[in-house]
């Protein structure tokens, strides 16, 4: 497996590979839910390759970006044990070097609302990122969670829009046993925030029994109830809702025929910890 701390060692390791590429585009810290990402990658493509970089782009001026867990020993050592190609690893200075003007990449309406209104900046830090590592390593398939609905559904409209000759693979949420979607943030929970953490969990799974089994239709009623699970676990909730999987759009009536088409998305604090989870209301989709 090789290693590019570098943009240049990167596409010296890029121009010799033959076959096809799948790229799984990370910050670090990895769990089991990269590891599945990677062995879908690797079911797919001759080659894998693993992007680890806390992109600062994406952070808020008060969020984690310094204490972001970095264990990059321990991450090399994973992608090895999954035998991926290879794996890029750059230092600041390589993704954004202060000789380039900064570019802004908007994805408007997808990109202002739920996360967007939270974390302003979030999704042009995203997008600009995921496109530098697109034209880098210029793969024919890369993995996105579907925790993270909105990151994938942006993302997605990105490389339609800008004809990116790329295949956006959503990646199913992988859980510990109590429910907890994995995340790396979930390695600053202790004891009693783990218990406050599973309120997201809770929420999502209680709205989406509303509408399966009591057929509840009425979106304000569901919502409602889903920030009162949250309260109830003490999670300062920044928002509770039911969207279109495809678009994100509020529903103001919910056609319990057609769950699957429906995704609730909850985000919140606990203590100092922000967490972010999603979940279709009918059956998700297969990968
Ligand atoms: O989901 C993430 O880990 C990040 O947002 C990504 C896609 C690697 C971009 O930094």
């Amino acid at each position: 497996m090789w290693v590019a701390e570098t943009v240049s060692t990167l596409q010296q390791y890029r121009a010799q590979l033959d076959g096809t590429v799948a790229l799984v585009p990370t910050m670090g810290a990895l769990h089991q839910a990269h590891v599945e990402h990677m062995r879908v990658a690797k079911r797919m493509a001759k080659h894998v390759i693993v992007s680890i970089y806390v992109n600062p782009m994406q952070f808020g001026p008060d969020e984690d970006f310094e204490c972001y867990p970095r264990p990059i020993a321990k991450d090399l050592a994973t992608c090895r044990a999954e035998s991926v190609s290879g794996v890029f690893c750059p230092a600041n200075g390589q993704m954004y070097p202060s000789s380039n003007l900064p570019v802004q990449i908007d994805v408007p309406q997808l990109g202002s609302i739920l996360e967007g209104e939270c974390r302003p900046d979030h999704f042009a830090g995203v997008c600009r990122v995921v496109m530098k590592l697109l034209h880098l390593i210029q793969p024919d398939w890369a993995t996105f969670g579907r925790k993270d609905v909105q990151q994938l559904r942006v993302v997605a409209a990105l490389v339609a829009d800008l004809n990116v000759p790329v295949e956006i693979v959503p990646i199913g949420t992988i859980r510990d046993s109590d429910g907890l979607a994995l995340s790396s943030r979930n390695a600053y929970l202790g004891d009693d925030e783990r218990r406050a953490g599973l309120g997201l969990y809770r929420a999502l799974t209680e709205a989406r029994q509303m509408m399966e089994i009591q057929r509840e239709s009425n979106t304000h009623r569901i919502e409602s109830h889903m920030h009162q699970v949250l309260e109830s676990h003490h999670v300062m909730a920044d928002y509770a809702t039911i969207r279109d999987a495809s678009t994100l759009a509020g529903l103001s009536h919910i056609d319990t025929d057609c769950l699957g088409e429906i995704v609730g998305l909850v985000a919140g604090r606990v203590g100092a910890i922000r967490l972010i989870d999603s979940m279709w209301m009918g059956e998700e989709p297969s990968i």
